[in-house]
């Protein structure tokens, strides 16, 4: 990394906190694969936050572009999404990321329980890593991830044209559709297991 980078000497450690973490997250995942036999992980992705992305970020919050702003008060420097099939998966991974003993929760905000106004929803949790390294993990289902992937790209997306409002009111109706479409897989999902339990 050049010496300009936002993160100075701390980007390898950076790097280092990021894959323990995504170490962990594929540890418990194999737990949590062999105890209910399914995977509960579509996919996992993870990144260290562009050194222009960081800036623009301290700019936006008015912070001075400084490493202390990028460590020590912004928080998700290292990102990490989970991509669960069924909602149950999220709050099993939840509950294993919490029990983890280097990994301290310093925030939650759970937009699946409290969808944001928009119809974002997702978990979010802040952890410091062995007392030092902060990181931000988001958590969704597929339709959750699929809805975000969209709307991200429609946010940026310049020549709307005057129909905001609908457009708006739309994606809030697709993402009420596919949050009521997960209840649905989660009550398929535990019907399944039930059936299983019952034949064992
Ligand atoms: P930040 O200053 O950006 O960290 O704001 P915050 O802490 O209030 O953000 P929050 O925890 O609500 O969300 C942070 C991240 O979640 C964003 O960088 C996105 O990846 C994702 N996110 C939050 N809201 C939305 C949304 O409405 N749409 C999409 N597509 N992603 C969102
Ligand atoms: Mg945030």
């Amino acid at each position: 990394m050049n010496n300009n980078s936002i993160y100075g000497e701390h980007y390898e450690e950076l790097e280092a906190v990021r894959n323990c973490l995504v170490k962990s997250i594929n540890e418990i995942r194999e737990k949590l694969h062999k105890e209910n036999g399914i995977d509960p992980i579509e996919h996992c992705l993870s990144r260290i936050k562009s050194d222009s992305s960081m800036r623009e970020k301290c700019h936006r919050k008015g912070l001075p572009e400084t490493t202390e702003s990028a460590l020590e008060k912004i928080f998700d420097a290292i990102g990490i999404r989970i991509v669960c099939a069924f909602v149950s998966d999220v709050y099993a991974i939840r509950n294993s990321l919490a029990d983890l003993p280097d990994c301290e929760i310093i925030e939650e905000k759970d937009y699946i329980r409290h969808a944001k106004p928009n119809g974002y929803r997702s978990y979010h949790m802040i952890v410091r890593y062995k007392n030092k390294t902060y990181a931000e993990i988001q958590l969704r289902t597929i339709s959750m991830d699929t809805w975000a992937a969209l709307e991200h790209h429609l946010k940026y997306k310049q020549n709307i044209g005057g129909n905001v409002k609908l457009i708006e009111e739309e994606l809030k109706r697709c993402a009420d559709e596919l949050a009521s479409t997960d209840i649905s897989m989660q009550t398929i999902r535990n019907m399944i297991f039930e059936e299983r339990s019952d034949l064992t």
